[in-house]
């Protein structure tokens, strides 16, 4: 298996995470015989430090060249102050919508050994599974007309789909559920939105294909409460871009941290992989990130670019068993440390391929 593989780690703890996780994948490389190669490019803060924005051309050529694209984290506050596509952030949408993929898949789930992680009772989230699905391309994030305009003290976005940016991501959640539990939330808010409603009618469309997959609709703000009250009721969900940046946020709550939680976008000429967490800026360069969310995406990047599902399985396998070993990065102590060893991300990063190198071997003797 060959796979070249951009690397733009980013600001803050992304460069740390994005390491263990390259690590991790190196192992596997090594392993399994497989030639993956790495490039590594600025992105977000660090480049518009180097180069003046937060997107440089080499870093996008070299994007759009590779099979996949690993990226550890944008933004610091220093960059605040800038206008929304002079930020790291804006860097972050504008390759996103280069590469092209629309379909953003944040899975979120509960790990046993977390559960007392969890602000939630460990009888609510227990066993809590989720796949969204958040639509990336769309919505008020890349809608026109937007303008802040201060002589007139008036700002505003467009949350707009068409039919057809709706139905490619509904359909990718329908084929998702029905590889799952084959369940099908889509969340909107047809109540008061046009644009919603536009959501709804074509989600319904695609559904009739897929006579399989039971679909429901709720809206996005009772989602907010049905999400934390009985996260074990849902499957995969499907949602428009800023409903899914907000839901997946939230739903960080059911695992107990942001930092475990990965994601991959599918569906355009690159895949883009990325922890959901942020650059963290309060605790960079102090060893005390959790590479785990950055190992859980690299799994993603075997799983969806590679083709490697058994090799996937492991590196999640083996961050259940350092976890169930009570090993822990800081952000994963809460309360009673009684038991817990907490590493730093370096020492969490070798404790996961150590787990991996076994995991590997028990499966192919
Ligand atoms: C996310 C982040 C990004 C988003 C920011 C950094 C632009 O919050 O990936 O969820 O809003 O999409
Ligand atoms: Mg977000």
């Amino acid at each position: 298996m060959k796979l070249r593989i951009a690397v733009t780690a980013g600001d803050g703890i992304g460069p740390e995470v994005t390491g263990e996780a390259v690590a991790v994948l190196k192992d596997i490389a090594a392993q399994g015989g497989h030639d993956f190669s790495f490039v590594e490019k600025r992105m977000g803060g660090v480049a518009i430090v180097h180069d003046g924005m937060p997107l440089p051309k080499d870093t996008l050529d070299a994007a759009l060249a590779s099979d996949a694209v690993l990226l550890g984290a944008v933004g610091g506050n220093e960059f605040n102050s800038l206008p929304p596509d002079k930020r790291p952030e804006g860097g972050l949408l504008a390759l996103r919508a280069a590469l092209g993929g629309f379909a953003n898949l944040r899975p979120c789930f509960s790990f046993k050994e977390l559960t007392a992680n969890s602000p939630l009772r460990p009888e609510i989230v227990e066993g809590a599974d989720i796949l969204f699905v958040r639509e990336l391309l769309g919505g008020a994030y890349f809608g026109k007309p937007r303008e802040w305009n201060r002589e007139k003290g008036i700002g505003y976005n467009t949350m707009v789909y068409t039919r057809d940016e709706v139905t490619r991501v509904a359909r990718i959640a329908f084929q998702l559920a029905q590889k799952r539990r084959k369940k099908l939330t889509s969340v909107d808010k047809a109540n008061v939105l046009e644009v919603s409603g536009l959501w709804r009618a074509a989600v319904n469309e695609v559904g009739k294909e897929f006579p399989d997959v039971a679909l429901e609709h709720q809206y996005i703000d009772a989602m907010a409460m049905h999400i934390m009250n009985r996260p074990r009721d849902f499957d995969v969900v499907v949602t428009e871009n800023l409903f899914g940046d907000i839901l997946t946020d939230e739903s960080g709550v059911i695992t107990g941290s942001l930092g475990m939680l990965p994601s991959a976008t599918i569906g355009g000429k690159v895949n883009l992989y990325e922890p959901v967490h942020g650059s963290a800026p309060d605790i960079a360069g102090k060893g005390l990130a959790n590479p785990l969310g950055a190992i859980l995406t690299a799994a993603l990047i075997l799983r969806y670019s590679a083709g490697l599902e058994a090799e996937a399985a492991a590196v999640e396998a083996a961050v259940r068993k350092v976890l169930e070993q009570g090993f822990r990065t800081p952000d994963l102590v809460r309360g009673n440390a009684q038991g817990l060893t907490v590493l730093s991300t370096k020492e969490m990063g070798a404790k996961v391929r150590e787990a991996v190198a076994s995991e590997l071997l028990a499966a192919s003797s």
